[in-house]
């Protein structure tokens, strides 16, 4: 496993610079001072599994009370045991009584212009119509449904309306391929797919409709496809009779109403999948009263939730962070947030800015690949837009490095917002460790401390916990709500990936170090997972994807930095029965695209008559990783082959 380099260590104990909140933002924080902070950590410390009782029981609604707050037998944890609740009613019926029925809940901006406002009754209606066609067409709970589709209300109307029955959501970002669907539906066995005609990007069309058509040749668990109409007559699809339906068509015929199933609180809500260090996706599974409990928490306390603000976080909700912070975090705490379909650079580089002035948002919550991408455009596109009502700013999915947390905190907040950066990932279900933004000050670069009841440690690999200022690796000491409940038909993989390097630890898969102030800065993956633009990507993934081109002998695929994307993708390839060349160049990038997505795409391939290999065998990825960044030189001429014998030679007993 990868230690943190000399070089990210150094990064951090550089950054001395202490960002406290205003006097004015602290006053009216929900949690305002170190004090009030420490004071409810040590509580939460004390009983976690009491702590998060107490807030079950206030914040959700239960048609039957829970006994038992947490059963733990090690690696498989049930929380609020015995309790039946359901998440769409949390997020939809409880806000009907009072004032909040005709508040925005949802505000959508669609890339040709196409706007739309849902209030709670209103998106209440929709998510019920919906739960109704699910059912019409035989989904039952338990039953796994996979969402392939654009940014559009729908979307999450349909991700509630699975929760409303008890449904397993299964939802897929709309920049994968169509083998990727079919891989993941077959893994989770779906019954039903939900995709549309067409997503809008950057004025293009995405056929989304056809690479569901060519998933669905290989999803033989897919009985039924529904389709929205989203770009109408600019994009032609085929329907087949008895398989697919127009969604507006089952709507039309739907009733209306559909009470909220109670379910029990370990009903699983939804599968999502994320890369681990093999070429096998891992579904990772969430189930309902903790998860929606956590997604809730954690929304109210990290963006100090006030009635009348307007939250925007700008991810997709084909990532944790779309499912977390656009759909059931805000929803469950009656927040209005604005959802985005497109590209911030579409149709001007500062879509983004025209947005906030236009809704007013008042928290933004978006990721640092966004923030590079926007001081390199420049800052005319944001001088250009009233951003006054900006009141807090939030990133995700990496780390930051100091200089583009400095232009956020300047450029974007004025020099007057606290910045949260959120450490968590798809498995924790929601925020982990981030400034409450009213009590600690913030220092560029660290996601500072942990939230009340989560139990951090950074560990040796013999599972003790080292001094401050010391790299290990980054655990859990305590179960919590929003945590994985497994591996998608994988119990196994469970145990191994999470539970078996550190006994009695969930093990994040990240180093970390803590300072002497107690703050935790993150210092990259401990596997082959690579970050590329805030999004997890195996590297394994990628070589078997190469791997599986008739000209590729070997293929070994390293991260390296990145100015924009934080890491990209270079590929290093051995060929059979093939030239190197340019053309095979770009047909290895198309089918990388093809097998996975456009995110998987290579940003440098490179040709090589033997891959560096260590006396046993194994490839040599920090050789690789280090040619990759550029600090080994080797024959720059990258159409010819390259010869890494020598340098192999002389490392091999370094990496062995
Ligand atoms: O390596 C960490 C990095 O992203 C990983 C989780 O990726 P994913 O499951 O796709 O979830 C991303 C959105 C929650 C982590 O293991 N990561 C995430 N947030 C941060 C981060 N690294 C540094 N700082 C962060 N704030």
């Amino acid at each position: 496993m990868a230690e943190p380099s000399q070089g990210q260590l150094d990064t951090v104990m550089q950054e001395r610079r202490v960002f406290p909140p205003s006097e004015e933002f602290a006053q009216r924080a929900r949690i305002g001072s170190p004090a009030a902070y420490e004071e409810l950590y040590a509580r939460a410390k004390t009983d976690p599994a009491s702590f998060w009782a107490e807030l079950a029981r206030a914040e959700l609604h239960w048609f039957e009370p829970f006994r038992t707050a947490l059963e733990w037998k090690e690696p498989f944890a049930r929380w609020f045991v015995g309790g039946t609740t359901n998440v769409s009613y949390n997020c939809l019926d409880i806000h009907l009584e009072g004032p909040r029925r005709n508040k925005a809940a949802l505000i959508w901006e669609g890339e040709p212009g196409d706007q739309r406002t849902l209030t709670y009754q209103q998106l209440h209606r929709e998510v019920c119509l919906f739960a109704n066609v699910l059912k019409n067409l035989g989904v039952k709970r338990g039953d796994v449904v996979s969402i392939y589709m654009p940014m559009v209300p729908e979307l999450a109307i349909a991700m509630l309306a699975c929760a409303r029955i008890g449904a397993i959501h299964s939802v897929i970002f709309a920049g994968f391929s169509s083998e990727a669907i079919a891989d993941r539906n077959n893994d989770a066995q779906a019954k039903v797919q939900l995709t549309a005609d067409g997503g809008w990007r950057r004025g293009k069309i995405l056929p989304l409709k056809e690479t569901v058509d060519a998933a669905l040749e290989k999803s033989p668990s897919v009985q039924k496809c529904v389709v929205l109409r989203r770009v109408g007559d600019v994009q032609e699809v085929s329907m087949r009779e008895g398989r697919d339906y127009w969604w507006d068509e089952l709507t039309a015929q739907a009733e209306a109403e559909c009470p909220a199933e109670p379910l029990d609180s370990e009903t699983p809500l939804f599968i999502l999948y994320t890369s681990g260090s093999t070429g096998k996706p891992k579904g990772i599974m969430h189930t309902s009263a903790g998860y929606n409990l956590f997604a809730k928490k954690t929304f109210e306390w990290v963006f100090d939730r006030r009635e009348e603000d307007v939250f925007w976080c700008t991810a997709d909700c084909g990532w944790i962070t779309g499912h977390s912070y656009i759909v059931y975090g805000p929803r469950s705490a009656g927040a209005t947030a604005p959802m985005h379909e497109g590209a911030p650079n579409w149709p001007a580089e500062d879509r983004f800015w025209e947005l906030v002035e236009k809704h007013r948002v008042n928290v933004l919550y978006t990721a640092p690949t966004a923030i590079r991408a926007f001081i390199k455009w420049g800052d005319h596109h944001v001088e250009k837009h009233d951003l006054s009502s900006l009141r807090l700013l939030g990133t995700v999915g990496e780390g930051i490095n100091p200089e583009a947390w400095m232009w956020y905190h300047h450029k974007i907040g004025g020099g007057r917002c606290p910045i949260v950066d959120t450490w968590w990932q798809t498995e924790t279900g929601g925020i982990m460790m981030s400034p409450l933004p009213g009590a600690i000050p913030t220092k560029p670069g660290s996601c500072t401390k942990p939230l009340p009841g989560v139990l951090p440690r950074i560990v040796d690999e013999e599972g003790r916990e080292v001094d401050p200022n010391h790299g290990g690796w980054l655990v859990m000491a305590h179960p919590w709500p929003g945590m994985l409940r497994g591996i998608w038909g994988d119990e196994e993989r469970f145990r191994e990936v999470y539970w078996s390097k550190v006994p009695g630890h969930y093990l994040a898969g990240d180093n970390a170090r803590r300072d002497s102030d107690g703050y935790y800065w993150i210092m990259g993956r401990i596997d082959d997972v690579i970050n590329v633009s805030g999004h997890r990507l195996s590297t394994i993934e990628v070589e078997s994807a190469l791997v599986s081109h008739p000209n590729v002998a070997e293929a070994a695929a390293v991260g390296r930095p990145d100015e924009l994307k934080g890491q990209a993708i270079s590929v290093f390839v051995t060929l059979r029965n093939a030239e190197p060349n340019d053309a095979l160049r770009d047909a290895l990038r198309a089918h990388a695209r093809q097998e996975i997505g456009a995110l998987a795409v290579p940003d440098d391939i490179r040709f090589a008559a033997v891959l560096p290999k260590t006396r046993s065998g194994k490839i040599m990825r920090r050789l690789l990783r280090d040619i990759a960044a550029g600090k080994e030189a080797v024959g720059q001429d990258t159409t010819t082959l390259e010869d890494f014998s020598v340098l192999a030679a002389l490392r091999s007993d370094e990496e062995s």
